[in-house]
Order: structure tokens, then sequence, then C-alpha cells
């Protein structure tokens, strides 16, 4: 079966420009920078479709019919999009099989891991996988779990290559991870955790050992094409589908973490296997949520993961909780603690300034004086960052009773930091602006931004880095895949996004919906920040309403206040200055 890959199709795509195409059939004048003709779609008789070289595409602004070469070519010879591109391929003289797009490169990889897992699936119920078993009932892992985790053995007695070399060859099975060059077997005798793309295709394996002690706890899968740390999250694929997209995704450190919390009906957690969240696994989760728990190891490691995750989470604009543990692990903590007393951390968590605070102070005696005061004015230099004036000042007026300080001595002090940080904050960013007015149709800012995003690198950036949530979920997904695709090719080409969107339906669509607009090629940065606090404004609102129904249904004073104080956090955040 011939696929042919994205960057083959654009190749294709650039030999022929879209004018070039279009006036084989159409006859075209040049008004402004596109040139308009008679949809060949529709009975027109206004020259109602625009050609647009720095697009490379086409659109009829009467019958919506728009898309870049190879929509023109599907619609006018009335084939498929795939023939379309095989056309113009025989132009250039390549000849191109059938049965293009669609189809994944690595549907045999997939097949191999597949059948690996089984097979360390029914090892792990044979004789020689007892052990095994025990090991796993030790640890609280029944046989419920084990085949929801898909959860195997690697025995060295049954190895899995001769297996799998009756059906693929060696060079496969060293490429994927699961052989060396010897033909032996990558992992023996451990427990084998399957690991999967956001897709859900197995793609590695985590293997634990169980028995022995005397070798690396955990090897999981080489980086490989498939495999590659940065970008992969354990249990994402079970996680998110399981998510509506107010809850949040828990971000725990191990495997067992995962699992443990499973077995107690918590489904929405993820790990990153051994390594920091990256910007990357951070751009995986925006796909789902704008909601992060972090809840790492209760040790120092932990800690410390955590004090790096937080402020990569903070750029993407996520909003960020952190739940410490007096235990190991979430694991332990579980299985030490039981089910109620987790659900109570999580619904719980601390805010990202808190968790500051406990963290500046735990290696500190603060009734020493000298030592307290270094605390302040570290504590100090944090709160500057803060945003949210109420939080400040309900942080400040908590630093002054339990230090019982003046409230305006610790309020100068503050100042001072302030406006420090402020200048670093103008020497970062020149181009702060003052909040606009806002437009009242919040789905039309979505449109805009989202049709300026498509057409600009610089309203990615802006957009990326500053809208906080988009409500809408089809645009949201459309949000979503123009950030990725940029991340992806550090450009792009309208025309070749739209190849990309093609096997998306569910995207693709609204992609038209915003390019249908017939919006003007030009914008200022006076308007992308309107939209962007447009749409921040919008989610803001759909919160406080969210939360004031909370405070109706709440009885607890405590928790009332709690709720209050939360909607005057939203109320006061900027999206700008
Ligand atoms: P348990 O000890 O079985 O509970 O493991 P865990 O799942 O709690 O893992 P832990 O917190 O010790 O480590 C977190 C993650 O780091 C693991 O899930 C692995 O992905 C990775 N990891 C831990 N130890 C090793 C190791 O020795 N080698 C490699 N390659 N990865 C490791
Ligand atoms: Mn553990």
């Amino acid at each position: 079966m011939a696929y042919i890959d994205e960057t083959t199709i654009n190749a294709i795509r650039r030999k022929h420009p879209i004018k070039e195409i279009v006036e084989r059939y159409v006859s075209l004048t040049k008004k402004g920078e596109d040139y308009w003709g008679l949809c060949p779609f529709h009975a027109d008789n206004n020259a109602s479709m625009s050609v647009s070289p720095r697009l490379d595409m086409f659109q009829c602004f009467a019958c919506k019919k728009a898309g870049n070469v190879f929509n023109f070519i599907a619609l006018m010879e009335n084939i498929s999009y795939g023939d379309a591109i095989r056309l113009l391929a025989k132009e250039d003289g390549y000849e191109i099989g059938r049965s293009i797009q669609k189809e994944d490169p690595h549907i045999k990889d997939y097949e191999i891991f597949k059948l690996a897992m089984k097979y360390y699936q029914n090892n792990i119920y044979s004789k020689l996988g007892e052990n095994a078993i025990l090991y796993l009932r030790d640890r609280k892992i029944d046989r419920e779990t084990i085949q929801k985790f898909e959860i195997g053995l690697s025995i060295s007695k049954q190895p899995l290559t001769p297996f799998l070399l009756n059906k693929y060859p060696l060079d496969n099975l060293i490429d994927l991870g699961i052989s060396n060059t010897d033909g032996k077997d990558i992992f023996n005798d451990r427990i084998m955790i399957p690991i999967h793309d956001m897709n859900g295709n197995p793609i590695g394996f985590g293997g634990r050992i169980y028995q022995t002690k005397d070798s690396s706890k955990y090897i999981n899968t080489k980086a490989t094409e498939l495999f590659d740390k940065g970008t992969i999250l354990y249990n994402y694929h079970r996680a998110h589908n399981k998510l509506t997209k107010d809850e949040s995704i828990i971000v725990m450190e191990g495997y067992f973490d995962v699992i443990r919390a499973s077995t107690i009906g918590v489904n929405n957690c993820v790990a990153p296997m051994g390594t920091s969240l990256t910007k990357q696994h951070i751009q995986i989760l925006k796909k789902i949520t704008n909601h992060i728990i972090l809840c790492f190891d209760g040790d120092e490691a932990g800690k410390q993961a955590t004090i790096r995750a937080i402020p990569l989470l903070e750029q993407a604009n996520m909003d960020v909780k952190i739940v410490r543990l007096e235990e190991k692990d979430p694991d332990e903590f579980i299985i030490k603690r039981g089910r109620e007393a987790f659900l109570q951390k999580i619904a719980n968590p601390l805010n990202a300034l808190d968790f500051k605070m406990q963290v500046l102070g735990e290696d500190k005696n603060l009734n020493d004086t000298k030592e307290a005061s270094i605390y302040i004015d570290e504590l100090l230099q944090e709160l500057a960052k803060e945003k949210d004036e109420i939080l400040v000042e309900l942080t400040l007026k908590k630093i002054a009773n339990r230090f019982q300080m003046e409230y305006e001595t610790l309020n100068q002090r503050f100042i001072k930091y302030q406006l420090k940080q402020k200048s670093i904050q103008k020497t970062n960013n020149p181009n702060i602006k003052k909040e606009q007015k806002t437009p009242n149709k919040y789905g039309q800012a979505t449109n805009n931004l989202l049709y300026y995003m498509i057409i600009s690198a610089n309203v990615m950036e802006q957009a990326e880095s500053q809208v906080m949530m988009i409500m809408d979920n089809k645009k949201r997904r459309l949000f979503n895949e123009i950030i990725y695709y940029y991340h992806k090719y550090g450009e792009l080409v309208v025309a070749d996004f739209i190849t990309y969107l093609t096997t998306k339906t569910d995207v693709i669509d609204t992609f038209w919906e915003i390019m249908n607009q017939n919006l003007k090629k030009t914008y200022s940065n006076e308007e992308i920040v309107d939209y962007i606090k447009c749409v921040n404004d919008y989610y803001k609102k759909n919160i406080i309403d969210k939360l004031k129904l909370d405070l109706k249904k709440e009885t607890d004073p405590m928790k009332q206040a709690n709720i209050l104080k939360e909607i005057m956090k939203i109320r006061g955040v900027k999206t700008s200055d």
C-alpha cells in the first residue's frame, strides 16, 4: 500500500501554485493582492471566488467552497482528495499507488507491540508467572488491575524474540527496542507495563524487577522513532477519555502511582516516565484541560520536580495546583491512608503561591529572627510576581499576622520588590499594552483570533501564551491543532495545514467556518489584545458563574469564604499589563 507522507504531499502542492491550477478552468482578474473569478461550483455571475497566492488557497464567498489545489481539483474533477494528489503527482512524473493518506506508517509496529503485550500477558498467567502475580498481590494489585493496565511478564526462559521472529524481521524488533542485535530480548524477568502514545497505540514498555535487587529497578524502552520520553505521558490515552474540560489532570511520578490511583477510582492521572515535565508534555496536556494538579512523591526530589514544573505550567497559562503528600509517594499514601484521605488531598490542593510559601519556610527555623527575616524577604520577592492583587493583600496580611509585624512596614518592603519586578517585566516585554474596550460577542472574538493565529505566527505566539481557555470544544481543538502545527513545523502554511487537517474530520469543519468569515488579512496589535481579553473574560465569567452556583449550595461558612476568595481572585486577574 502506498502511503504518501505529508512532506511529499506538501512538496507536490508547492509545485502547483493555486492560481495556475484554477486558471486552467476559470479566468481570473487581479484585485489587490488576490485574484477573483466566477466560481465554477455554483451558478455565479458576481466573480465570488477569490484566489489568494499568499495563502495558496481558493475560496468562494457565495457557496463557501474553499481549499488548496487538491481540494480544487477534487471538486472540479469530482474525485477524492487522494486522487487529486495522485493526479498532480503524475504531472510531475511521480507514479503513486492507491490508498493515499490516512494510513499510519507505523501500523505494523503497533501490531508487533500488541503481539508482544499479548505474549507477556500470557506469561504472567503461566506457571512461571506465579511469583510475579504474588509480587503484585503483595503490592495490592489485583487481577482486574493487571488486566486493565495490560500488565505482563518477560521470562528469560520463554523469550519473546524467537516468537516474534516467526513473523517479523530482527531489524524491525531492534528498531523498536524489543530485541538486541544478537537476537536476544531486551527485557528479562521483569514485570512489563505497556506504554501507549496519545492515540492509544502501544509504543514501548516499562519493565520492573520483582525478584532480584541487583540491577536497575526499571528498564524503559530506549528512545526510538515512536518512543520519545519527552513527549509521552504514561496513561494519557486512558485518562483523557474520561475527562471533561473542567476536570483536572493529576500528574504523578511513577507507573505504580497512576495504577494505584485507578484502583480507588481516580482515573485522571498521568506520569512522565522518570523525566521532568517538558514543554511538549504540557502542550499535550493542554489539548485536554487547563487544570493540572501536581502530585509528585513526598520526598525532596518530588518537591524539586514540583518547583521546576510550576513556572512551565504558568507560562503556558495553565491553572496549576499542588498536592504534597506525607508519605513516600501516592501509591504508598493510598495504601496506608486509604481512598478518602487521598480524595480529601486532591479536593484541597495548594495554589502555587501557598506552595512556594510552604517551601521557602521548610528548612528554616522561623523562631530565629535572622532566618525569619530572610524568609520574609524571599516570600515578598515571590509575591511580587503575583498579578492577583487580592491574593497579594491576603498573603501580606497572613505574613504580618504570622510574624506579628505592622502591615504597613511589610507593604513598604513589598512595594519595593514589586517595582523591581515591574522593571524586569518591562525590559522583557516592552510591548505590554493597557486593557482595551471589550467587544460583546465572545464567539466572534474567538473566531477572529483563530483566523489571525492561522495567518500569523506572531498572533499564534501571543495567543498561546495569553489565552487561558477556549470554552467551545471544537474551537479549542482547532486552537490546539494550530499551536501544535506551528510547533511541529516551525511555520503554518495554510494550504499545507489543510492537508494536515484533511483526515481530522471534526476539526476541518471548524477550520472552514473560521476561514469563511471573509475577514481582512491585516490586523492591528490592539485588535489581537482585544480578542484575547474577550476570550479570557468569557472563560472567567463561566468559572465565576459556576463558583456562584457552588456558593449557593455551600452551607459551611469557611468553604463559602474560600469560594468568595476564589471568585475575587478570578475577577482580579488581569489578562494584560
Ligand atoms: P515502584 O518502586 O515500583 O513503586 O516504582 P514507581 O512507579 O513508584 O517509580 P518511581 O517513583 O521510583 O520512579 C518514577 C518513574 O521513574 C518510574 O515510573 C520509571 O518510569 C522511572 N524510573 C524509576 N527508576 C528507574 C530506573 O532505574 N531506570 C529507568 N530507566 N527509569 C526509572
Ligand atoms: Mn512507588
